[in-house]
C-alpha cells in the first residue's frame, strides 16, 4: 500500500521505571514497522534517554497532550516539551480521554493541531460504543468524530486509530473483516476531505489485539497496524504483534 505500517503500544496507566528500562532493553527494533511506544508521562524521558543510549529505533509517544502553548494548567503537559524530550507521536482523544476527561472532538481538534504545531504526529483515536453500535450509529459517529477532528487540518500529517470502545479491554475484538470494512468506510470520509492523500494515511485498529489475532487484522487492505493495549505490557506478545506486520 505504501502507507507506514504502525505497532503502537499504549500502556494507559501501568508499568514503573524498572518494568520499563527492562521491556525496552528486551524489545527488538521493528525493521520497517514503525514501534512506538507510550509510557505514562512520568516515564516518558527515562525510556527515550533509554532507546536513545541504546540505538535503538524505538519511537516514545505520549498518551495525552494540552492543547495551549503553556501557562497556568495545573497538571497539564505542553506539546513543546514532549517534543523536547524526544516524543514523536502522541495518542489524541482515547476512548478513555472522551470519556473520563470529558474530551469531545473539539478538543481532539485543538490538541491534535497543537501536537502538529510543535512537532508531534497525532495518533487520533476513534470509535463508536456498544449503544451506537446496536443503534446502527457506527457511521454516523466515526464520520462526526473524523469530521470535528480534522476541521481545518491537513489529513496526510495524521495517523487514525480506529477502536470501537466495546473491544477496548474485553477481549473482545472486532472481526478483521469486520475492521476492515469500517477502516474503508473511514478512509472514504478522508477521501471526502482530501482526496488526493486519503490513500497516504495509516489507518490502525485497536481493542483486544493480541498475537494470536494480529494476522488477521495484518492481512487487510486498510488496516495499517494496530495500537494495542494490554498485550503490549509482555514484551513478548508486543514483539509478535510487530512481527506479524514486518
Ligand atoms: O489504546 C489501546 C486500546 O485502548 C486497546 O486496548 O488492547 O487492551 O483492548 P486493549
Amino acid at each position: 500500500t505504501g502507507r507506514k505500517q504502525y505497532v503502537i503500544a499504549n500502556w494507559k496507566m501501568n508499568k514503573n521505571i524498572q518494568e520499563t528500562l527492562e521491556f525496552l532493553q528486551q524489545l527488538k527494533e521493528g525493521n520497517g514497522v514503525e514501534v512506538v511506544v507510550c509510557p505514562p508521562a512520568p516515564l516518558l524521558y527515562p525510556a527515550k534517554l533509554y532507546v536513545q543510549g541504546q540505538k535503538k529505533e524505538i519511537q516514545i509517544g505520549a498518551q495525552n497532550v494540552h492543547q495551549e502553548d503553556k501557562g497556568a494548567y495545573t497538571g497539564e503537559t505542553a506539546a513543546s516539551l514532549l517534543k523536547e524530550i524526544g516524543c514523536s507521536h502522541c495518542i489524541i482523544g482515547h476512548s478513555e480521554r472522551r470519556q473520563y476527561a470529558q474530551e469531545d472532538d473539539a478538543t481532539v481538534n485543538q490538541k491534535a493541531k497543537q501536537a502538529l504545531k510543535r512537532g508531534l504526529t497525532p495518533v487520533i483515536c476513534i470509535g463508536e460504543t456498544l449503544e451506537q453500535k446496536q443503534q446502527d450509529q457506527t457511521e454516523k459517529v466515526l464520520t462526526k468524530q473524523i469530521l470535528g477532528a480534522m476541521d481545518g487540518m491537513d489529513v496526510s500529517q495524521v495517523v487514525f486509530a480506529y477502536e470501537p470502545v466495546w473491544a477496548i479491554g474485553t477481549g473482545e475484538s472486532a472481526t478483521a473483516a469486520e475492521a476492515q470494512r469500517i477502516h474503508g468506510y473511514i478512509r472514504s470520509v478522508l477521501e471526502y476531505l482530501d482526496v488526493q492523500n486519503a490513500e497516504k494515511v495509516s489507518i490502525l485498529y485497536g481493542g483486544s489485539v493480541n498475537e494470536n489475532n494480529a494476522q488477521e487484522f495484518a492481512s487487510m487492505t486498510d488496516i495499517d497496524g494496530v495500537l494495542v493495549g494490554g498485550a503490549s505490557l509482555q514484551v513478548d506478545s508486543f514483539q509478535k504483534i510487530i512481527a506479524v506486520f514486518a
